[in-house]
């Protein structure tokens, strides 16, 4: 690097930069004035890379002075000590951008992180050592904590807001209150970590709900205790909760929830744009600072989206659009232009804020690419060895995934019938031994699924001998609450009118690896099985090829007749479409993803049966609403 050409300023002449807590005005101070932010929350990890820029800058023109943005640790640490910062994971260009942009950044690293995101963040492989309870002062939780801290937080420090980055706050833990373990020590033992890892200046904070409890036991001493808290509730009522744990300081709403998820299989959540803006007002007109969760949700790719378990087990729709200001495809929306104008108002009251407040760059442009011809190329079964090349893994009882190294997607469980089954038997799992959904095939021929907290049984016939497949299918480890070990795969003995089936072959299957490799596509036609049955039901792999006229826009996909799967377009992984359940109906594919001047190559694994016609509709707008796409249907 060139020595700068200008003499430096003098070490006294340079202001320092400071942000801190003002207990006498009960504000914020950044370098000693007054201030309170306007922040919007945004996932790098729901948001491909090639869009970040165009999503920070809406955000920045909808007068946000700051962002709130999650790490997952799963994202970053796939095996123990093994760590990914590249393209899309690539945490740091991603706050270099921000920085670019000129917003400040409140940093939430976790370890815990909820966000309806697989696991809460924490790594799958976490589950696997033995008496690890977790979050607690268990010494396996904590030295793995430790050492992804060693890892994530060196690379934060010399972003901090003190050292000249944009970095102003720090969340430690998230929401720990709700865990109801109110183990001090365990926060204590963070505390340690950040301050040892981050400096003794850098402003640390807690967020938690409005429960005493969750106040009590998610709260420390030496951490500033945030809340959060949505539209419907009492803003006076709410901030006067925080006022009980934070008699002075700065009023702060960390979760302003500005819509919210969707889950498979229940109504499409909508907030209303009036109701979202009028509680901003609100605390905005009392001095208060307020993150909006989300600003931008994003999407859930590949197997990222977590579940929650409120008396079953609800797994979180592909979609993250989260009826937020900034639509799942980086659409302004009424609700941006509403708050917008909250904020505009409530600036210029106060003196105006330095925001821009030029028009917002224009919605990315949508295409409408129309139907797509797919063919069926092959059953699941009948490309094992492809999937899975280094072979199945003997043993007398089901593994989880999670003893066989499996962090997402489809393991296969194979085994033989041990006698004539000429009278219908119940083929069976003990409950909750099913996780998440599994596809019984025997003699390679659908007979039905197994789905956790639902159909735990199916009757069948066959000859001994008779080879019995369980495809089971992880849809997402469960993100809040106190059920932490949601172990995957077949949890418990499948058995054959309650006597235990034994000897199994279970295959780690690597789907994406095999697509990423060119396949099904780059399989030579040779290569073909010859056995593949032309039946539609059962899992099965369908492809096809469509181009792009000119330039690629973004699209949104829908799967007219198909039951449920998953989908990836020139090996991107798009994340999982289940028509059949809803309410999402399409997925949402970036025009990043696709190719101009060649086919782009369209992948899509269908678990339980594909139209008599097999097609895929591109369309210019998304259906989140099951309800509603049927009514539409006809004028596609
Ligand atoms: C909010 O709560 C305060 C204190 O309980 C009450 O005085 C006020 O009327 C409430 N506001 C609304 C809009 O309900
Ligand atoms: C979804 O569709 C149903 C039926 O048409 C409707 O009652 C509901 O309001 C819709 N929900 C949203 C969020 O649009
Ligand atoms: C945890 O899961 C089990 C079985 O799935 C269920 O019976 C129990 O009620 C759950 N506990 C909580 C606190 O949700
Ligand atoms: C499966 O059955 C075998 C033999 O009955 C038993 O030893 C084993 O504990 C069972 N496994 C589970 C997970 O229940
Ligand atoms: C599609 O697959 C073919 C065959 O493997 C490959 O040659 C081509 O490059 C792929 N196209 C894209 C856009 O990835």
């Amino acid at each position: 690097l060139q020595p700068p050409s200008t003499a430096p300023l003098p070490q006294a002449s340079r202001p320092a930069r400071s942000f801190q807590l003002d207990y006498e005005q009960d504000c914020f101070r950044k370098d000693g004035a007054p201030f309170r932010y306007i922040s919007g929350s945004i996932h790098y990890a729901r948001v491909p890379r090639p869009a970040w820029r165009d999503r920070l800058l809406k955000m920045y023109m909808s007068g946000l002075s700051a962002l709130q943005v999650y790490v997952p640790w799963n994202y970053h640490e796939p095996l123990p000590g093994v760590y990914d910062f590249a393209g899309d994971r690539d945490v740091e260009a991603f706050l270099d951008l921000t920085a670019e942009l000129g917003l400040l950044v409140i940093l939430r690293p976790g370890p815990y992180i909820c966000a309806e995101w697989e696991m809460r963040g924490w790594p799958f492989w976490l589950a696997r050592r033995p008496r690890c309870h977790l979050p607690s002062l268990s010494p396996a939780y904590l030295a793995a904590v430790d050492s992804w801290l060693h890892v994530l937080l060196p690379k934060i420090k010399p972003r901090l807001y003190q050292h000249g980055g944009n970095i102003i706050s720090v969340q430690v833990e998230n929401e720990y209150g709700s865990y109801y373990a109110c183990d001090y020590e365990y926060l204590r033992h963070l505390l340690g970590s950040f301050r040892a890892l981050l400096g003794s200046e850098v402003l640390l904070f807690t967020t938690d709900g409005t429960r005493a409890e969750e106040l009590r036991c998610g709260t420390l001493q030496g951490l500033y205790a945030t809340i959060d808290f949505g539209p419907g509730s009492n803003v006076t009522e709410s901030f006067g909760v925080q006022r009980r744990v934070e008699p002075k300081g700065p009023l702060v709403n960390s979760e302003y929830y500005t819509g919210w998820l969707d889950y498979w299989g229940e109504a499409h959540a909508s907030t209303s744009s009036v109701q979202v803006a009028r509680g901003l007002e609100d605390m905005l007109q009392l001095g208060a600072s307020v993150n909006m969760y989300m600003f931008h949700g994003g999407t859930n790719f590949a197997y990222w989206s977590g579940a929650d378990f409120k008396d079953q087990y609800k797994p979180v729709t592909t979609s993250y659009d989260y009826d937020a200001p900034l639509s799942e495809a980086g659409d302004p929306t009424e609700k941006l232009f509403a708050i917008r104008t909250v904020i505009s108002k409530v600036l210029s009251l106060a003196g105006g804020g330095g925001q821009h407040w030029a028009p917002l760059p224009p919605a990315p442009p949508k295409y409408a690419y129309g139907w797509v011809a797919l063919r069926k190329y092959a059953n699941l079964l009948d490309v094992l060895d492809v999937l899975c090349p280094s072979g199945p893994i003997q043993s007398p009882f089901p593994l989880t995934f999670e003893a066989i190294k499996q962090a997402h997607g489809f393991v296969v469980y194979r085994t033989q019938l041990p006698r004539d089954v000429l009278d219908p038997a119940t083929l069976g799992a003990p409950p909750h031994s099913i996780c998440d959904r599994g596809y019984v095939m025997l003699q390679q021929e659908y007979r039905g699924t197994l789905e956790r907290d639902g159909q735990t049984t199916l009757r069948v016939t066959g000859r001994a001998g008779d080879t019995l497949d369980v495809l089971l299918e992880n849809m997402g480890r469960i993100s809040f609450g106190a059920n932490i070990s949601d172990f995957k795969g077949l949890l418990g003995n499948l058995s054959l009118d309650s006597s235990p089936l034994s000897n199994w072959l279970i295959y780690p299957l690597a789907i994406d690896t095999a697509i990423q490799q060119g396949r099904p596509h780059g399989w030579p036609h040779a290569a073909l099985p010859k056995s593949s049955s032309p039946g539609r039901a059962g899992p099965a792999f369908y492809t096809g090829t469509f181009e792009t006229p000119g330039i690629a826009w973004d699209t949104f996909v829908k799967f007219p007749g198909w039951s449920k799967g998953q989908l990836w377009i020139n090996g991107f992984n798009l994340g999982r479409y289940w028509p059949r359940r809803g309410p999402q109906q399409t997925l949402f594919v970036p025009g990043s993803v696709l190719h101009v001047g060649c086919p782009n190559n369209i992948t899509v694994l269908e678990l339980e049966g594909a139209p008599p016609i097999p097609f895929l509709l591109f369309l210019d707008r998304p259906l989140f609403n099951g309800t509603l796409s049927r009514s539409t249907a006809a004028t596609e």
